[in-house]
């Protein structure tokens, strides 16, 4: 892990420790562990979204193609370990698949597998923060013609829905005039299935949530003793959101380098943000963004959408 990385993981953690109400940035679950851990969440039955989500990309591939010109380049934000883009890969005329990560040893180690079954293709992995302009961060767009952008599996959810109009904007202004993305949201649902996605039986989430604390030691030094903080994730029906949170098992108190942060019995860390939307409530926030939508998808139950989005700007 590069000092600059380092720096701002210690900034943001600090800050986020300080508050009143204190809070951890959720983009920092992905470590290599963090990221296998959600793997592996994805493939829970409890957690509906990433089987919803590759069928509805099964099922209307044919209608998403037909939107679509030949020889693309496809930008995946937040790859992760490539997995959806098979369905992309294998049924459109793919020429450049440039998946892009801060989990980036990760994000490698996959794209190189992927590439052996993809020979074809031009696969190019490269480091990215997504939730930053990307337009600053050395990535040789003017390489690629024909840009897609793909944000799959509801990524959109962990942001406020306050700033999902900058950060389509970006996408837009980085892929440029008259691209498409492809962007999967979680749609509102009855609150038993929610909350079981989150609070899934073998304890995966659980894990997944804990593991920032862990990341913290390993990198930061820092000294939690994990068996004192325990995982919890509730819905905020007014404002459609699972929340996790890391709740504090007694009062006790964590060094990070020389600083010292106390934390009550009970006390909450807020760790998450899921938010859930209705299709007509995205697409509002989708019109301030410079983006259109062409067209929209979802699966029998109402649980997901996959929407395609045209850049106008
Ligand atoms: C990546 N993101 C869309 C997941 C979600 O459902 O919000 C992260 C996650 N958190 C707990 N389980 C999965």
């Amino acid at each position: 892990m590069n000092d600059r990385f380092n720096n701002q993981l210690h900034n943001d953690v600090c800050e986020g420790l300080r508050k009143t109400n204190k809070s951890l940035p959720c983009k920092y679950f992905y470590d290599e562990l963090g990221s296998e851990i959600f793997d592996k969440i994805c493939l829970l039955e409890e957690y509906y979204p990433t089987r919803t989500e590759i069928s509805i990309l099964e099922n209307n591939i044919e209608n998403i193609q037909k939107y679509l010109i030949n020889n693309l380049s496809i930008f995946e934000f937040g790859a992760g370990s490539v997995k959806k883009i098979k369905i992309l890969l294998d049924n459109l005329s793919i020429k450049n698949y440039i998946p892009i990560d801060i989990s980036f040893e990760y994000l490698k180690h996959h794209s190189k597998i992927l590439s052996k079954s993809y020979k074809h293709i031009n696969i190019n992995p490269l480091y990215g923060d997504f939730t930053d302009s990307l337009t600053n961060q050395n990535i040789p767009i003017n390489n690629y013609i024909n840009r897609i952008g793909f944000f799959p599996g509801s990524t959109i959810g962990n942001f406020e829905p306050s700033v999902v109009s900058k950060l389509l904007k970006n996408f837009g202004n980085f892929l440029g005039k008259n691209s498409k993305l492809i962007i999967g949201i979680d749609l509102i649902k009855n609150k038993k299935t929610l909350l079981n996605a989150y609070n899934d039986k073998e304890g995966l989430t659980a894990k997944f949530n804990l593991n920032i604390l862990s990341r913290l030691n390993r990198e930061l030094n820092a000294n939690f003793n994990i068996k004192f903080y325990k995982h919890t994730a509730i819905y905020n029906e007014l404002l459609n959101r699972i929340e996790m949170h890391i709740i504090s098992l007694k009062n006790q108190s964590v060094y990070i380098d020389n600083e010292k942060f106390y934390f009550r019995e009970k006390e909450i860390i807020h760790t998450e943000n899921s938010y859930k939307y209705s299709l007509d409530g995205f697409i509002k926030l989708v019109k301030n963004s410079g983006f259109t939508t062409l067209d929209s998808w979802t699966d029998d139950n109402r649980f997901f959408s996959i929407l395609l989005l045209n850049y106008d700007l």
